[in-house]
């Protein structure tokens, strides 16, 4: 079910690009995207197709065609992706690279040679230049260097978003890319060798609460600025895109707005409902100060976030502690 403030269901008007009681098939139902968009259409009245990784390997081209041939579905969504942070990508290049351009591969092209009309390929916003200017607008693809840590999964990406782009001009396909800002929600990755930082200061706060740590230290200043967007906005955009977006270019999904570090953690320390001192450890990296998408395009077909921060936090500390026995 959606979450707290979530955007009404839609009512796709009659020219909607996707029809009502659409078949869609999510690629990557299990994963935090994936199982929210799965949950967004079904509450829409699609009919959700799925088949778990036990079933059917993505990498499988073969495989792949043959189910897309069998189940025929009027829409596809590719939500599923080797996915990891920096250590797992610096650590495992190449898969990130042959498992994304593989699962790319298999899907974009088993939907299209099974005559499948619809498909949204979901890539993310590290496809933009580590300079980029900000807030990052989808033009700047492909206009400068990388950031060298996630080289070989953006480099992936952007051959799917070239994929998708040569099926529209070569086929006429009706195919489109979206690029979502950071994400989290219910479904997140709360292990801290592997999570992103929204989950970890979750953790990090709930630890120190029950273990009565009279201070949690933070690496760098607190100053850099990120964006977040809970995982029911990203699926309300999704569907909004599948509904009226039919164009080349990929589009950016976020809130369009960001915070320091240091006043996320603040959130986070009063939902957890932490007392103790946050210091933050100045000697460690900061990373980039800002990074931030330019949502104009996504805005303009008329998105809005429903999901206020405090609240999307709130919800997904509990939903993690409904998860884990409390520590
Ligand atoms: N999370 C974010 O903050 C974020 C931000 C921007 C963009 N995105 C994009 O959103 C997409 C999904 O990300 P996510 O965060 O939802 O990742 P996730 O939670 O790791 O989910 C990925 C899904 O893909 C499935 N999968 C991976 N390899 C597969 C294979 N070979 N065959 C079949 N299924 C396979 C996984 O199956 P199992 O469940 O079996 O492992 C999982 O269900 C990615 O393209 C990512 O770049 C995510």
């Amino acid at each position: 079910m959606p979450g707290p403030g979530t955007a009404a269901t839609s009512d796709p008007s009659p020219s909607s690009l996707l029809p009502r009681a659409a078949r869609v098939f999510v690629a990557g139902h299990r994963g935090l995207v994936g199982s929210a968009v799965a949950r967004r259409l079904a509450a829409d009245g699609h009919e959700v197709i799925t088949r778990g990784r036990d079933r059917l390997d993505l990498r499988d081209g073969e495989g792949t065609a043959a189910f897309l041939r069998e189940v025929r579905p009027d829409a596809v969504v590719l939500a599923a992706a080797k996915v990891g942070g920096i250590m797992a990508n610096s650590t495992y290049p190449v898969q990130f690279l042959e498992d994304n351009l593989r699962i790319q591969l298999s899907v974009i092209s088993g939907a299209h040679a099974a005559g499948v009309p619809r498909l949204l390929f979901l890539g993310s916003s590290c496809i933009y230049p580590k300079l980029a200017e900000q807030p990052i607008r989808e033009e700047s693809l492909l206009t400068g260097p990388l950031e060298p840590t996630n080289e070989a999964y953006a480099i992936a990406k952007i051959a799917g978003i070239t994929q998708v782009r040569s099926y529209r001009r070569q086929y006429g396909a009706s195919y489109i890319s979206a690029m979502p800002t950071n994400l989290y929600g219910p479904g997140d990755n709360f292990d801290l060798a592997t999570s992103h930082v929204l989950p970890a200061l979750i953790r990090r706060f709930h630890e120190a609460r029950t273990s009565g740590a009279p201070e949690v230290v933070l690496w760098g200043t607190g100053t850099p600025r990120r964006e977040f967007l809970h995982v029911d906005d990203v699926a309300a955009a999704c569907a909004l895109l599948l509904e009226r977006y039919d164009g080349d270019e990929p589009v950016n999904i976020g809130c369009g707005e960001d915070l320091p570090i240091s006043e996320l953690a603040e959130v986070v320390r009063e939902v957890t409902g932490y007392q103790g001192k946050v210091v933050w450890d100045t000697g460690k990296p900061d990373g980039t100060p800002r990074k931030l998408l330019d949502v104009s395009r996504l805005s303009a077909l008329g998105f809005k976030p429903a999901v206020a921060l405090r609240d999307g936090i709130a919800a997904t500390y509990e939903w993690w502690l409904g998860q884990e026995p409390a520590s």
